[in-house]
């Protein structure tokens, strides 16, 4: 692939479907950019097996990758521009990794905060090397196409920090082989969840799922938190902070419609029945588009495999480059 723009790698773990706090923090960025940068979307399925080292746990990667594609896809991703790829097809990766473990300490990998947030989570209370090693394996995906800008949420930003220290250690040692990738955050932070909690995930269960049809958004606008405070409504209320009015803002297309009901809604002449109908509405007019493509694409299984192996072997060239040059400079080769 010849580098004339500047790169992008960024991607997910195969763990279910993406949602809109997804969308808000990482993907939006990722389908702006993709004509600026040459993108490579990392299916990261070897790193779903760091807290779920199973069978069963592990049996339907495939599925979820599939779907992933799907997620993609469905907002947009172009797979003609854009290179999407499974990790564990890239075995290189694995390689670079084991050599990247040499340039970071054991303390400095304790210190990493997700480490600490996935074993409060999860209940783990011994981390495997695996799990220490993650940041280290996401900085060999990063490193591996020497990416420039790395597009994620908020929660990934110091497992960008340790690709920068290890990238930097290395081009210390051996010569500038890396360059130094930016994180690139969504300006729209962590979405709350339909409950109100500080982040929308899966594993809290108050998620709006990218492949929800129209019902399920629905029913599940329908029971989000709003401001506790108010009773009647007539009662004013509070917008500032409010789930309902943050969806409002980073979904609903119609301005001022948003600015009406934040105004009646702080005056008291508004019930919460009506911003959540019309916040139904504005998720679903977002949702459309989003699902035609789905549609589209859900009904071309072979093209999702080809798209999944195509991709994956596009990245492997990168990834076998890399490696040889790093061997190379570090004298193994
Ligand atoms: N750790 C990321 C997540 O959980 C997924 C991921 C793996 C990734 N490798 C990456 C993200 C490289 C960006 C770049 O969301």
């Amino acid at each position: 692939m010849p580098q004339n723009k500047k790169r992008i790698l960024t991607g997910d773990r195969p763990t279910g479907p993406l949602h809109l706090g997804h969308y808000v923090g990482t993907l939006k960025n990722r389908v702006r950019l993709q004509d600026e940068y040459d993108c490579f979307f990392i299916m990261a399925d070897l790193h779903t097996l760091t807290t779920a080292a199973t069978k069963d746990k592990t049996g339907s990667i495939t599925d979820r990758v599939r779907g992933l594609v799907l997620d993609y896809l469905s907002v947009g991703i172009d797979y003609q521009k854009s290179i999407i790829y499974q990790q564990s097809r890239v075995p290189e990766v694995t390689y670079l990794s084991t050599l990247f473990s040499n340039f970071i300490t054991v303390p400095r990998a304790q210190r990493v905060p997700t480490l600490k947030d996935v074993m409060h989570d999860l209940h783990i209370e011994q981390p495997s090397l695996g799990l220490l090693n993650y940041p280290v394996l996401q900085a060999a995906d990063i490193l591996m196409v020497k990416a420039n800008l790395v597009p994620v949420g908020k929660d990934q930003q110091s497992h960008i920090e340790v690709t920068r220290e290890i990238a930097r250690d290395f081009n210390k040692g051996f010569g500038e082989v890396f360059p130094l990738p930016d994180a690139m955050i969504g300006d729209g932070g962590i979405l709350v969840g339909t409950d109100g909690q500080a982040k929308m995930s899966k594993s809290i269960g108050n998620c709006i799922y990218l492949s929800d049809d129209t019902d399920t958004v629905n029913k599940k606008v329908k029971g989000m938190y709003t401001d506790p405070t108010r009773i009647r409504p007539t009662d004013p209320g509070h917008v500032e902070g409010n789930p309902v009015f943050i969806y409002h803002d980073a979904f609903n297309d119609n301005l001022n419609e948003v600015a009406e009901l934040k105004d009646r809604y702080q005056q008291g002449t508004v019930g919460d029945v009506e911003v959540k109908t019309k916040l139904a509405l504005a998720i679903n007019r977002f949702l459309d588009p989003i699902r035609e493509r789905r549609a589209k694409y859900a009904s071309q299984p072979d093209l999702i495999n080809q798209i999944i192996i195509e991709g994956s072997a596009k990245a492997r060239l990168e990834a076998q480059k890399t490696l040889d040059e790093v061997l190379t400079v570090m004298g193994i080769k």
